[in-house]
């Protein structure tokens, strides 16, 4: 079998070479891409006279063809083609001859055609994740404004602390999705520069237009070094590293989903169509989605670690380690964009019991910091002190075996000198979320800027469509 190098070869490749050199069982992924970057080259030759005008149409019509093949699935994909980029060409030499075919890649080296076929793979990718994680953060902003007065407890170390609205911590995820988001952007903004043009290592003695062909392809301009765009995966990094924070803040909401909709908590009931049941306890129904996402997590931080350590110590400029970037991108963008869709529609769907929620608020004496805070501002006592007395009434609740928000404005009198019977107002769990105005406070006021501020933010940036 012929091979586009084999020119200083004397002896064929080694059948098990050609099997693990290739890469065109995964890297076929990057057809759409690998076409476009080589049409626009040949647009570009042709405009620099470098390919006569007719030369370039009859090349561009060719790449189309060969596109037009591979999306009918009629393209056949073989391991002695080693890759993407070389497969297109050789079947673009079939179909407008060996001649005219070998003339696109004057002025480029597949180091430069695989660092941009890549980077514009990811770069699609950071705003599919990043629109799909608009839709997650639309959903909990919506459900956030109508749980504005479902009282539930707020919890530290996992016990009761104080109490805070539903709103108020479906908000939460909101802030953390709102900056995975824009983590997506701002990657894609740094990293929206062509690479083609490169060549090699050296940049290229013809002269090329690289403004054009990044025009042309959406690019916002080139990259600088040619030594460096062709050895630079930071945009494959970071979108990695994007993903594995997005699924740990996804493995954060899945797992309180996970304990909300145990026996234990009851805070939530997740549907059916987003739950699986057990194949020998027939009252089973289990949260799989979830606990699926939280797995993911694992997973896609192995595939950040992977590329890590691939690309340290690596010398400039290409080096066939490089080649090992893709496969766990391509895993860990499509267990990103899977689980951030199905995580929206199981939030959707899922049934959130308030009843249960407030009767949780009546456990752990959530008020107790009211009451300290009472003693300081209406009785001059200092911090430290009235955290003592309110103890105090804390054991003082726990001996009559009642929860502190249930004791009388005459038992707390008994418990210290210093509260009087108009304590028992901050008691009230309802006046204690209330109280908490302060900017990113619980309180509704507190809660609706929060609402507001990311509605505003989904409203003016809607993703921009560059490609
Ligand atoms: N299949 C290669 C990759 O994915 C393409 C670049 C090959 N370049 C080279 N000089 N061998 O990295």
């Amino acid at each position: 079998m012929k091979k586009m190098w084999e020119g200083r070869f004397s002896e064929a490749s080694a059948k098990l070479l050609e099997e693990f050199n290739a890469s065109i069982h995964f890297d076929k992924n990057l057809f759409e891409q690998d076409i476009a970057g080589s049409k626009a080259h040949a647009k570009m030759l042709g405009s620099q006279g470098i390919l006569k005008p007719s030369e370039s149409e009859q090349i561009v019509a060719g790449l189309d063809t060969v596109l037009a093949e591979i999306r009918a699935g009629e393209f056949e994909f073989r391991t002695e083609d080693e890759d993407i980029h070389m497969a297109v060409e050789k079947r673009l030499s079939e179909i407008i001859g060996k001649e005219l075919g070998g003339r696109l890649h004057t002025a480029r080296s597949r180091n430069d055609q695989v660092a941009l076929d890549f980077r514009l793979y990811v770069l699609e990718k950071n705003q599919e994740i990043s629109s799909k994680i608009k839709a997650l953060i639309a959903t909990l902003n919506s459900l956030a404004a109508t749980h504005l007065n479902t009282l539930m407890p707020g919890f530290t170390h996992l016990q009761h602390a104080q109490p805070v609205s539903l709103a108020y911590h479906l908000m939460a995820y909101a802030f953390m999705f709102r900056r995975d988001a824009q983590r997506f952007i701002s990657s894609f903004d740094r990293n929206n520069l062509s690479p083609l043009g490169s060549a090699a290592l050296a940049g290229t003695p013809h002269k090329i237009d690289r403004e054009m062909v990044a025009h042309e392809l959406g690019f916002a301009g080139v990259t600088q070094n040619a030594m460096d765009s062709v050895s630079d995966r930071d945009f494959a990094l970071e979108i990695l590293f994007n993903i594995s924070v997005l699924m740990t803040h996804a493995s954060r909401l899945c797992e309180e989903l996970i304990l909300w909709s145990s026996q234990e908590f009851g805070f939530i009931t997740i549907s059916d169509a987003y739950s699986t049941g057990s194949s020998i306890m027939p009252q089973k129904k289990n949260p799989d989605v979830a606990e699926l996402i939280r797995g993911k997590t694992g997973r896609v931080n192995g595939n950040l670690v992977a590329l890590l350590t691939t690309m340290k110590g690596l010398p400039l400029a290409y080096n066939k380690d490089m080649q090992e970037d893709k496969e766990g991108v391509f895993d860990s963008v499509s267990t990103a964009l899977s689980s951030v869709e199905i995580l929206n529609e199981m939030i959707k769907t899922a049934k959130f019991n308030e009843e249960n929620m407030l009767s949780a608020t009546k456990k752990g004496h959530l008020s107790a910091t009211d009451l300290a805070d009472y003693l300081v501002r209406e009785k001059s006592v200092p911090f430290r002190e009235a955290h003592f007395i309110t103890g105090k009434a804390v054991a003082y609740a726990e001996n009559l075996g009642v929860d502190l928000s249930e004791l009388s404005g005459e038992q707390l009198t008994q418990v210290d000198i210093n509260l009087g019977e108009d304590a028992v107002k901050f008691l009230d769990l309802n006046a204690s979320k209330e109280a908490r105005k302060s900017a990113g406070g619980t309180a509704n006021e507190s809660v609706k800027r929060q609402i507001k501020q990311i509605d505003e933010w989904l409203e003016i940036n809607v993703c921009k469509e560059i490609r």
